[in-house]
């Protein structure tokens, strides 16, 4: 057992699902996982392990924002030795390139964080996803013709920011999308030499202010979902 996770050694799989919702774990279990069983209720932040064509394969909760998302990953990678980690998120969209329910694929992942300012001292490091989950995701999204764009996105930690023109730098330097947690997903699984990727599909758009309905978002997030196991079995 690790200080936020109540598994066993052996209880979660080498593959993972990061979803930032633990309700969302649950529901992914419940429909995409057989023999799903929970091994974490620690703080509401549920985990669960099934199997997906034959294979184990567990989802976790990561909760928002990079300082939650780190400390579950921390403890997936040293104490659970967890090899594949793929995020499945929503984002706000920066270009109209995107539509709404769009899936962006994470090539990298910039960041106003300052876990990377500390890490890093002045340098700044370039927070990438794994080129063969990255290269199968899009195999998975073109396969379901899946309407789909590939590239940089940005973690923010703030979802409510003081300085919303700051966003116009990210647009004229074409990153897609907004989320919070790919950043550190992906320096982390840099350092433990783990293989990472976040997808996420658009829940808003920032430049036109639309937003998807619930509805519609369980929709795109189970199409997404399997793309994500997809891209983790192929
Ligand atoms: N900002 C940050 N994270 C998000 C957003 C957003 O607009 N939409 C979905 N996740």
């Amino acid at each position: 057992m690790s200080i936020h996770i109540a598994a066993e050694p052996g209880q979660i799989a080498p593959r993972i699902l990061l979803p930032g919702d633990p309700l969302r774990a649950k529901w992914i279990a419940e429909n995409f996982l057989a023999d799903a069983e929970c091994y974490n209720e620690v703080r509401g932040m549920l985990g669960f392990t099934g199997t997906y064509r034959g294979e184990r394969v567990s989802v976790q909760g990561t909760g928002m924002g990079q300082p939650s998302l780190s400390i579950y990953v921390n403890e997936l990678i040293s104490e659970y030795a967890v090899q594949q980690l793929v995020r499945v998120g929503s984002c706000g969209a920066l270009t109209e390139r995107l539509g709404l329910r769009d899936v962006v694929i994470a090539q990298a992942a910039a960041t106003d964080s300052s876990m990377n300012v500390h890490r890093f001292q002045g340098f700044q490091f370039p927070a990438t996803a794994d080129f063969e989950l990255l290269r199968r995701a899009v195999e998975a999204a073109e396969a379901a013709d899946a309407t789909h764009l590939v590239g940089t996105i940005f973690s923010s930690d703030s979802f409510y920011h003081d300085r919303p023109e700051l966003t116009a730098t990210l647009v004229d330097f074409g990153v897609l999308a907004v989320e919070m947690e790919a950043a550190e997903l992906y320096t982390l699984a840099a350092k433990h030499d783990r293989a990472a990727l976040a997808i996420c599909t658009v829940s808003d758009h920032i430049v036109t202010g639309v937003q998807t309905t619930s509805q519609e978002r369980e929709q795109t997030f189970g199409d997404m979902v399997t793309m994500a196991l997809d891209a983790m079995l192929a």
